[in-house]
């Protein structure tokens, strides 16, 4: 499984994660991207139909701030 989230604090609102992937990301007041599924938390497994738009999201962010991996960002508000 795939586990994401974004990194809100890196993020530009391009705007390019949900042209790549609109069933994932979604946008706050800000237009900054958060992930739709799990309210950005990256505990959610990301279902595997969605994994080619995913990985395409990842790739096309210029900021790099969508983080991706295969177990889940347990830690990740202890990170921020
Ligand atoms: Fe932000 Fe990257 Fe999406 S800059 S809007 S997370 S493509």
């Amino acid at each position: 499984s795939k586990f994401v989230f974004v990194d809100k604090d890196t993020c530009i609102a391009c705007g390019a994660c949900g042209e790549d992937a609109p069933n994932i990301f979604e946008y706050d007041e800000e237009g900054l991207s958060e992930v739709a599924l799990d309210n950005n938390t990256g505990t959610g497994a990301v279902p595997e139909d969605l994994e080619e738009e995913l990985l395409d999201a990842e790739e096309g962010c210029p900021t790099e701030s969508i983080k991706v991996a295969d177990t889940p960002f347990q830690n990740k508000a202890a990170n921020e």
